[in-house]
């Protein structure tokens, strides 16, 4: 359980501030898997603690952009960020640390390769000039 997770490049997605929550995101799992390894117990409160609230404050970001832009996928998504917030609620009650962070490593990476992929895929294809398009000064 003491391996950090490491950012790779391809997970990405192109969009320079949902790129860098994602990173905040996985630091912040760092820092429970760190605490978790320590068995530093007000560390690790602490921690899955920011974890939550950074989730929830991503979450709201990434649904308002795939909102403005009308992603498909929008339902998927918030679906999948409930779905999180729920289990995460469930395994900080179970006290089960090695659970929370196999979940929440797991789910980070699917979600992000998944459904934000998609998302962001959409997002870029809609900015993108088309042939024929009008260029707007
Ligand atoms: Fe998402
Ligand atoms: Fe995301």
């Amino acid at each position: 359980m003491s391996e950090r997770y490491v950012w790779k490049a391809s997970f990405a997605l192109g969009i320079p501030q949902v790129d860098e929550e994602h990173r905040a995101f996985l630091d912040l799992l760092n820092a429970v898997a760190d605490a978790a390894v320590r068995a530093e117990r007000v560390r690790f409160e602490r921690a899955v603690a920011d974890l939550r609230t950074y989730a929830e404050i991503h979450f709201a970001h990434e649904e308002q952009l795939f909102q403005a832009a009308a992603c498909p996928g929008l339902a998927r998504q918030r679906a999948e960020h409930a779905l999180y917030v729920k289990r995460l609620r469930e395994l900080v009650e179970a006290g089960d640390a090695k659970a929370l962070l196999d979940f929440a490593r797991s789910w980070l990476i699917e979600h992000i390769l998944g459904s934000d992929r998609e998302c962001a895929e959409w997002l870029r294809e809609r900015r993108a000039p088309r042939p024929g398009d009008q260029r707007r000064a």
